[in-house]
């Protein structure tokens, strides 16, 4: 392999999205990858792609110096360059390009390449998974992460601005928070303890102080589960508040699903179009019980036992016969977690909600028990042992407000609002009970 060049004193002046018939004249240095080669003969044309987008590269061959001739001959795609030349107005799509003056080859790429960037032949998602840093070459896999971006700050924004206080919670714990089977358990110094499944113990807690959080994070579920909306670490996002009722944390969760898909419609229209998708209908987020799905589904001719969750057939069915977001509420208490609070008037049932969008979940939450009894019999109920959470009740001693909150999994979020089918999609490198590398 011949010697690859220097970055030397070489900065960037444009990006390719900058390279438009406008700055026609003007001298620049773009770097990236190459995307595409084209040889006419007498003219060889390379496609340089960058973070932007992409632009073209005109190299005349007897026209150009023997030191640029020799570096474009070597190129194959994905290799990194550099290019340092004058911009002209052409004719082709991308209505202005690159004549080069010098360039500089910065590394190269193993071909075969394992999977076409260009988005030509399609590849299938476990091959694009294993090659994810190749895949993020495709310009609609950067559209997901971009988009990704926009909504984790648009989420962050919208609750800061609102009062509600960032926060941090631990990942290495003690003991369970949403039930013991779906916990990795992991040596800490020789004893036993567990990686979070949520921030609800904690989120919970502080709110006896800071009254409104909220917390953007991994969690880790241990579910062996083959679904396409299941993976054992995903990203949750986390709210919690004071002297507040379900009601009014769903008013809440509604507002911000409202502004995220406002956002995301404002800022990321090419993401949108490059990945043919529109971000799911907040009209008219309907608000059903438990016990009326149950109903409509039974009218379907699908039965399913009071108290039990959903089966995914069920969760289909339901999500072709509400449009967009609805939420789920007054589920029964049996099938809720210990922390969930029974309402007044009927036990049986407890102020909890879930948010759907078609048949994904999105978010659940609930008013909260605040009352130490209370708390220690629903642990009891649910056949866990109050001993393991003694850390946690010792907090219900010394003043918890009644509270509430919720949980959004970021991925299923995204999945909506990016039009995807499998949640892998929008993990950068995901974990499922098959995938631990890359
Ligand atoms: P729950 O267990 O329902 O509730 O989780 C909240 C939301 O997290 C997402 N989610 C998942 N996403 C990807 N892969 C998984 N394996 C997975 N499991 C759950 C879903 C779900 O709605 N502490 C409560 C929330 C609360 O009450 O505040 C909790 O964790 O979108």
């Amino acid at each position: 392999m011949s010697q690859l060049d220097g970055l030397g004193d070489w900065r960037r002046t444009h990006y390719s999205r900058d390279i438009a018939p406008g700055i026609q004249g003007t001298e620049v240095t773009v770097f990236g990858w190459v995307h595409r080669i084209r040889d006419l003969g007498n003219v060889k044309f390379v496609v340089l792609q960058d973070r932007s987008g992409k632009c073209q590269i005109v190299v005349h061959r007897d026209r150009a110096d023997r030191g640029l001739l020799e570096r474009v001959e070597r190129l194959r795609t994905q290799y990194v360059i550099a290019v340092r030349g004058e911009v002209r107005r052409s004719d082709s799509r991308f209505g202005a390009e690159i004549v080069p003056k010098e360039m500089k080859v910065l590394n190269v790429a193993k071909h075969p390449l394992p999977l076409d960037v260009t988005g030509a032949i399609p590849v299938e998602l476990d091959k694009r998974l294993d090659s994810r840093v190749i895949d993020l070459r495709r310009e609609s896999t950067q559209a997901i992460f971009r988009v990704r971006g926009v909504v984790v700050n648009a989420i962050r924004e919208f609750l800061t601005r609102r009062g509600y206080v960032e926060v941090h919670t631990p990942k290495i714990i003690a003991s369970a928070t949403e039930g013991g089977a779906a916990l990795f358990q992991i040596d800490y110094f020789g004893r036993r303890a567990f990686l979070a499944q949520s921030p609800q113990l904690y989120k919970e807690q502080l709110v006896g102080s800071l009254e409104k959080v909220f917390e953007i994070g991994p969690v880790f579920r241990a579910e062996k589960s083959h679904t396409r909306h299941h993976i054992s670490e995903y990203t949750s996002i986390d709210v919690e508040e004071a002297f507040v009722t379900a009601d009014d944390v769903m008013r809440l969760l509604k507002d911000l699903i409202v502004h995220t898909v406002d956002v995301v419609n404002r800022r990321c229209r090419r993401e949108l179009e490059l990945l043919s998708c529109g971000p799911p209908s907040v009209e008219p987020f309907e608000v059903l019980t438990y016990d009326d799905a149950l109903d409509e589904l039974r009218d379907l001719g699908i039965v399913v036992e009071w108290g039990e969750d959903f089966p995914m057939p069920a969760l289909r069915r339901l999500g072709r016969q509400h449009e967009g977001f609805y939420f789920i509420v007054d589920w029964p208490t049996m099938s809720k977690p210990f922390y969930l609070q029974p309402k007044r008037d009927n036990p049986d049932l407890c102020e909890a909600f879930d948010l759907m969008c078609g048949w994904v979940e999105i978010a659940s939450g609930g008013t909260r028990v605040h009352q130490r009894d209370l708390l220690v019999r629903r642990i009891r109920e649910q056949g866990l042992d109050p001993r393991s959470f003694e850390f946690h009740l010792r907090a219900f001693d010394y003043g918890i407000p009644p509270h509430s909150g919720f949980g959004i999994g970021l991925e299923r979020l995204l999945m909506r609002l990016t039009g995807r089918e499998n949640i892998r999609e929008v993990v950068l490198f995901p974990r499922d009970v098959e995938r631990l590398v890359p």
